[in-house]
C-alpha cells in the first residue's frame, strides 16, 4: 500500500477510535487515561499535517485548537437570541402562570422545568450534520463567530449521528466545570498569577480568546437546551419541547439531565425545592431553574416581547447565606500597601464550600456595618470566591463587645499607616514592608509582567524568609546552587527557575514597565508609554508635560510616574535590573525612526486618496512613528485630504491645521 493510502487508512481508524472514546467521555465514563487519548490525537495530527488533503472539518484533531486569529467575524442570529425574564419567588411564578392563562384561557399548560446553567449562551449551526458555525449571543441579534474555539469543547459534537437531521440550529450554554475552574486557579496561584473570580466570567473570557489552543486547555463543557427549526412538514421539530430534548440527546448532543415535565406549577415548585439543595452536588454552577411551556404551538400563540419570550421564565435561586461567628478581624496587605480588613470566621459550610474568611472590603464599609469581634454575622456566597459579610445580628451581640478600631500601624511591619485625602483605602507606605515586598514580587513575576513561571506566593515567602530575596531585583541574584539546598526544591526546579529568569531579561519594555508596579500604570498605559518613549530611561526622564502629551495618559498617571521615578530607591532598583542584564528598551511592535520628521506627529486621514487606501497610508505613517487618529482637534498636526473630503477638512481649515494633498504627503514621508 502507498504511504498516502496507508496514512488514509490509519487516519480513518484513529478518527473512529477517538470518536468512540469521546462518546464514552461525554457519557461520563472514560475508557482510557488522558495521556493515552492525547497520544492518539497527536498521531492523528501528525498524519494530517503530513497529508493535508486528508484533513476534514469534523476531524477530532480540530479539538486541540489552531493558529490564533486577529479578531472575530460578526454573525447575525436567526432567530434572534432572546433573554429570559427573572422571578425570585414562587408567588412570582404563580403570577406568571396566571398571566398566561388570561392570554390563553382554553390551553392546557404543561411545563418543562430545567436547571439554569450559569455560563455563556451559544448558538450552534449544523449543516450536513457537521458543526459549521458557533456564535456567542452578543446583543442577541449579532454575536461573535467563535467556531474555532467551540470546536475544542469535547461535549459539543463536531459531527452528528446519522439519525440526526442534516441541518439544524441548537442553543445551549457553555460553562467551566467547577473542577476545571479549581485546577485553573490552582495553576495560576502556583505561577503567582491573579486568581479568576468565578467560573462564569472565566468562561466568557475564555470563549473570546483569540488563541484556540489556550481554549482547548481550559476544559470548557457545554449542554444544549433548545432546538431551533421551523414547524414545517419534514422538519426535525416535534411539537413538544420535551421530545426535542430527548432527540437532541440521541443525535449526539449532551443535554442537561436536570429536567422534568411538570403538569402543574406545584410540580415545578417541587422540582425547584429539590434542586435548591441538590445543586451543590453538581459539577457545575447553576443559578436557578428555567420554566418553559412544553407545547410549541402554544409557545407561538403566546409569543415574545422584544427582550424575552412570554412562554418561559427563569426562577433564580437565592445566593447562599449562612450565619457564623467572627473570631477575629484580620488584615490583608496588598502590593500597593492597601490594608483590607478580613473577617476570620468559625468555619461554616455555604454554597458548596467551607468558608473561614469573608471580606469586609475596606474600613469605611466595616465601620458602616459595625462588625465586631464576637459578633454573629450573616455571610453570603454569590458569584465570587470570597464571600462577603451582609449584616451583623445585633440581637446576638455580646454585651461587652467594643467597636473595631482602624489600625494606626501596619500589622505586618508596624509602620504607621496613612489615609490619603479623597481615598477610601488605608495604606502602609513602608516600601520595605514584607507583605508589600512579597506582593510586589508576585506582581513582578506574573504572566502579564515578567512572566516568570514557577514562583508562587508560597515560594516567594520562603525565599524572603531565607533572606535570598529582598525585593524583585534580587530575583536575578538567585542561583540554582543556592535553591537546590532549600526544602522542597530540587535540581530540576532550581534550574528551571534560573532559565525562566534568564528568559525574562528579554521581556518587552511595556511588560517591564508594568512589572514595576507603579500605581495607576496598568498594561495599557505601559504599552502607550513604551511605544512613545522606547526606553525606560526616556520614560523616567520625561517631564509631566511630555507624559500627558501621550494620548491616553492623564494627569494622575503622569504624577504617579514622576513620584516613582523621582524616588532614589526606585532608581537604584532600576539600576540593579540593568546591571543584571534586564533589557530596558525592547519595544517589540515596530521600530520607529525617531529622527523622521513625522515621528510623533498627529495625523487625520480623510477622503479618497489616489495612490493608496486610507489604511495603507495609516500603516506608512505609523511606520515612521506618526500617530493616526479619528477626529480633528486642536492637537492635530496634519490633515491628509484626498478626494471628496468633507466635514473633517472644513474643521481642519477652521482650526488652521496644515492640510496635505497626496503629493505633499509623499514628499514629507520621503
Ligand atoms: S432557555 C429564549 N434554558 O439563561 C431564551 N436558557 O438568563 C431561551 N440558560 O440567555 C433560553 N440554562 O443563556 C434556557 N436550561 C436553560 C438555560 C438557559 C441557562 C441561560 C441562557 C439565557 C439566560 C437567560
Amino acid at each position: 500500500m502507498s504511504d498516502r493510502a496507508e496514512a488514509g487508512r490509519r487516519v480513518t481508524e484513529l478518527r473512529g477510535e477517538i470518536q468512540r472514546l469521546d462518546d464514552r467521555y461525554r457519557a461520563g465514563d472514560p475508557e482510557v487515561t488522558d495521556q493515552q487519548f492525547d497520544a492518539m490525537m497527536q498521531e492523528l495530527i501528525e498524519l494530517e499535517e503530513r497529508h493535508p488533503a486528508l484533513l476534514t472539518p469534523d476531524s477530532p484533531s480540530q479539538r486541540v485548537g489552531g493558529e490564533p486569529v486577529e479578531g472575530f467575524e460578526q454573525v447575525e442570529h436567526d432567530p434572534v437570541m432572546l433573554s429570559l425574564d427573572n422571578t425570585y419567588s414562587t408567588d412570582d411564578l404563580r403570577e406568571w402562570v396566571e398571566r398566561l392563562r388570561r392570554l390563553e384561557p382554553e390551553a392546557d399548560f404543561v411545563f418543562v422545568a430545567e436547571l439554569k446553567i450559569d455560563g455563556v449562551s451559544i448558538s450552534l449551526v449544523y449543516a450536513d450534520r457537521l458543526l459549521v458555525r458557533a456564535a456567542t449571543r452578543g446583543n442577541g441579534r449579532i454575536g461573535d463567530d467563535v467556531t474555532q474555539n467551540v470546536r475544542t469543547i469535547r461535549t459539543i459534537p463536531l459531527r452528528l449521528r446519522d439519525e440526526a437531521p442534516p441541518r439544524l440550529t441548537v442553543r445551549g450554554e457553555i460553562f467551566m466545570p467547577l473542577e476545571a475552574f479549581r485546577q485553573l486557579n490552582k495553576n495560576r496561584e502556583a505561577a503567582g498569577e491573579a486568581l479568576y473570580v468565578n467560573p462564569r466570567n472565566t468562561t466568557a473570557g475564555t470563549i473570546r480568546l483569540l488563541d484556540s489552543r489556550i481554549v482547548a486547555e481550559r476544559q470548557l463543557a457545554a449542554l444544549v437546551y433548545d432546538l431551533h427549526s421551523d414547524l414545517v412538514p419534514g422538519s426535525p421539530m416535534k411539537n413538544r419541547h420535551s421530545q426535542n430534548l430527548e432527540n437532541l440527546g440521541s443525535w449526539g448532543f449532551t443535554i442537561n439531565s436536570g429536567w422534568r415535565v411538570c403538569s402543574s406549577i406545584d410540580e415545578v415548585i417541587d422540582f425547584i425545592d429539590e434542586w435548591n439543595t441538590a445543586r451543590h452536588d453538581l459539577p457545575f454552577e447553576t443559578d436557578g431553574v428555567v420554566v418553559k411551556i412544553d407545547d410549541l404551538e402554544l409557545r407561538v400563540r403566546l409569543g415574545s416581547t422584544s427582550k424575552a419570550p412570554r412562554w418561559a421564565v427563569a426562577f433564580k435561586f437565592d445566593p447562599e447565606q449562612a450565619e457564623t461567628l467572627v473570631h477575629g478581624i484580620g488584615v490583608h496587605v496588598g502590593r500597593t500597601g492597601t490594608l483590607t480588613p478580613v473577617a476570620e470566621l468559625e468555619p461554616v459550610f455555604v454554597g458548596g464550600t467551607t468558608v473561614q474568611r469573608a471580606t469586609l472590603h475596606n474600613y469605611e464599609d466595616l465601620a458602616r456595618k459595625d462588625v465586631r469581634i464576637g459578633d454573629t454575622v450573616r455571610i453570603e456566597k454569590g458569584g465570587e470566591i470570597i464571600p462577603k459579610v451582609v449584616e451583623v445580628r445585633l440581637d446576638r451581640r455580646p454585651k461587652k463587645s467594643v467597636p473595631y478600631e482602624v489600625p494606626s500601624a501596619c500589622p505586618v511591619c508596624d509602620h504607621p499607616v496613612v489615609k490619603f485625602e479623597g481615598e477610601v483605602a488605608v495604606r502602609c507606605v513602608n516600601p520595605a514592608c514584607p507583605e508589600v515586598v512579597k506582593e510586589s514580587i508576585r506582581h513582578f513575576v506574573s504572566r502579564n509582567a515578567m512572566n516568570i513561571e514557577g514562583l508562587g506566593g508560597r515560594l516567594i515567602g520562603q525565599l524572603l524568609s531565607q533572606g535570598l530575596l529582598v525585593d524583585y531585583t534580587s530575583l536575578y541574584s538567585l542561583r540554582a546552587s543556592d535553591l537546590e539546598e532549600l526544602e522542597g526544591w530540587g535540581e530540576i526546579s532550581a534550574r528551571k527557575l534560573e532559565a525562566e529568569l534568564e528568559k525574562s531579561k528579554r521581556t518587552e519594555l511595556s511588560s517591564v514597565l508594568f512589572a514595576l508596579g507603579i500605581r495607576f500604570v496598568g498594561q495599557r498605559a505601559a504599552r502607550l508609554l513604551a511605544d512613545r518613549f522606547g526606553s525606560l530611561e526616556a520614560i523616567s526622564e520625561a517631564t509631566t508635560e511630555a507624559l500627558v502629551d501621550v494620548d491616553g495618559i492623564g494627569e494622575k498617571v503622569a504624577a504617579s510616574l514622576r513620584t516613582f521615578f523621582d524616588d532614589g530607591e526606585n532608581q537604584t532598583r532600576i539600576g540593579k535590573l540593568q546591571t543584571a542584564g534586564v533589557q530596558l528598551d525592547r519595544v517589540q511592535r515596530r521600530t520607529v525612526d525617531e529622527s523622521h520628521a513625522l515621528a510623533g506627529k498627529r495625523f487625520i486621514i480623510t477622503g479618497t486618496l489616489a495612490g493608496r487606501s486610507r489604511s495603507q497610508a495609516k500603516k506608512e505613517l505609523e511606520a515612521v512613528g506618526a500617530l493616526v487618529g479619528g477626529s480633528v482637534s486642536s492637537r492635530t498636526d496634519y490633515l491628509l485630504a484626498g478626494d471628496k473630503a468633507g466635514s473633517k477638512l472644513k474643521k481642519a481649515e477652521d482650526l488652521g491645521i496644515e492640510i496635505l494633498d497626496e503629493e505633499a504627503y509623499l514628499s514629507l514621508l520621503g
